[in-house]
């Protein structure tokens, strides 16, 4: 018997659409991706995946309450997976509205609805179920040059919109495991890289600017540390927990690759020498521009994994090195979609954020 499907949001965006495509190709059961195809949403990067019978898109809100309860009785998922978010500190900043209606009621209707789902199931169904909440290290707040790593006992003190949204999503997971006991898992994740990255963030921004000769725009003094983590070993650690995880507990998720951005930046201009020396600036670190800086920006973040790899064993795969190379490689291998993504909307954005 084919086994039930599970229900993911947000899987048309970065993270959503790598674990769409990784969990068709590694797992034998069905997925079912529901996502309001915002500005960060792109069906395109599930176009390999648009002819598989396993596969089943929705579009939609995940505020909408009337369309949960209809998919959710029509597909009867065995879990959740849910990635639908607004998740640009930036665009938080300039219009934190957004970031309440998805992150927080949307998170909110969500959970409304999958409780009502889940009550309803027969008892070997409903041991099974789980509602697995992705997560930032974001909601932790900021690090000091010499503090230890988040844990997953450590207090939160979000920052910005973001975060501030982000945790208080969690901070519902936890009460409708709590309270109702819900059998949801948290996962807090550091700052992801590689495919499909709208080029808002800093990664594909750098990329496709150096490549156009137009200026690389470095926050304050370009020493905020962020812990990297190639997007397809984050994949592996949400499949991990999916399956293993304890209800109720939460897992962070890291990559041990703490980077000041200026090297992170000049690690990308210096593969960008290597691969596109016919570009129109050469160097490439000759366009690194210091601009005025993210008002309330977190100084560090870094991420202890222990639990996950004890408990569940798991560890990235991918190195800092190999997976940089590979991100500036898909890059440049994908200009078309590089092109459509940064048309529109995008403009509009990059003129309103950066005056340089
Ligand atoms: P993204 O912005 O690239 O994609 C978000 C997706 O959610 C898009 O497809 C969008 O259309 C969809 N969406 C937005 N609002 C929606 C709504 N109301 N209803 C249905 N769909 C909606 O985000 P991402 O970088 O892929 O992040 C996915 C999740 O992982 C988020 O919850 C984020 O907080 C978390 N996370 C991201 C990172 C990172 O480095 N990107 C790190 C840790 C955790
Ligand atoms: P970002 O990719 O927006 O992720 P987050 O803020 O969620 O960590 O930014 C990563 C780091 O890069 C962060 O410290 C802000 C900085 N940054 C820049 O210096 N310039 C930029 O143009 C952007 C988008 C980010």
């Amino acid at each position: 018997m084919p086994r039930s499907p599970i229900l993911v949001t947000g899987g048309a965006g970065f993270i959503g659409s790598n674990f769409v495509l990784q969990w068709l190709a590694e797992e034998a059961s069905p997925l079912v991706n529901l996502d309001k195809l915002t500005y960060a949403g792109n069906l395109q990067n599930l176009e390999p995946v648009s002819a598989d019978p396993r596969y089943h898109f929705v579009h939609g809100d995940i505020a909408d309450r009337d369309l949960l309860r209809d998919q959710l009785q029509q597909h009867q998922p065995r879990a959740i997976v849910h990635f639908a978010a607004e998740s640009h500190v930036d665009r938080s900043i300039h219009g934190p509205d957004d970031f309440i209606h998805t992150n927080v009621n949307g998170t909110f209707h969500l959970l409304e609805e999958a409780r009502a789902y889940w009550s309803a199931l027969p008892q070997e169904q409903k041991s099974a179920f789980r509602f697995l909440h992705v997560s930032t290290d974001e909601v932790f707040g900021s690090l000091g040059p010499g503090d230890p790593a988040f844990s997953e006992t450590t207090a939160y003190a979000p920052n910005s919109p973001y975060s501030a949204s982000k945790a208080a999503a969690d901070h519902l997971v936890r009460a409708y495991h709590h309270t109702y006991g819900l059998p949801t898992l948290t996962t807090n994740c550091s700052n992801n890289y590689g495919p499909f990255q709208f080029p808002e963030k800093l990664i594909p921004l750098v990329i496709l600017n150096a490549r156009a000769g137009k200026p690389i725009p470095v926050y304050g003094d370009g020493q905020n540390v962020r812990d990297w983590l190639y997007v397809a070993d984050h994949c592996d650690a949400l499949r991990a927990v999916l399956m293993q995880g304890t209800p109720g507990e939460s897992y962070n998720i890291g990559g041990d690759n703490q980077k000041a951005n200026l090297d992170l930046v000049r690690t990308i201009c210096a593969l960008l020498d290597e691969l596109r020396p016919g570009d129109p600036v050469i160097p490439h670190s000759k366009l690194i521009t210091f601009v005025k800086d993210r008002p309330g920006h977190d100084r560090r973040y870094a991420m202890d994994a222990r639990k996950i790899e004890s408990e569940l064993g798991w560890r990235p795969r991918e190195t800092f090195d190999s997976g940089i190379r590979k991100t500036v490689e898909w890059y440049l291998a994908h200009e078309d979609w590089v092109r459509d993504v940064t048309s529109g909307s995008y403009r509009q954005w990059i003129a309103t954020q950066y005056s340089l």
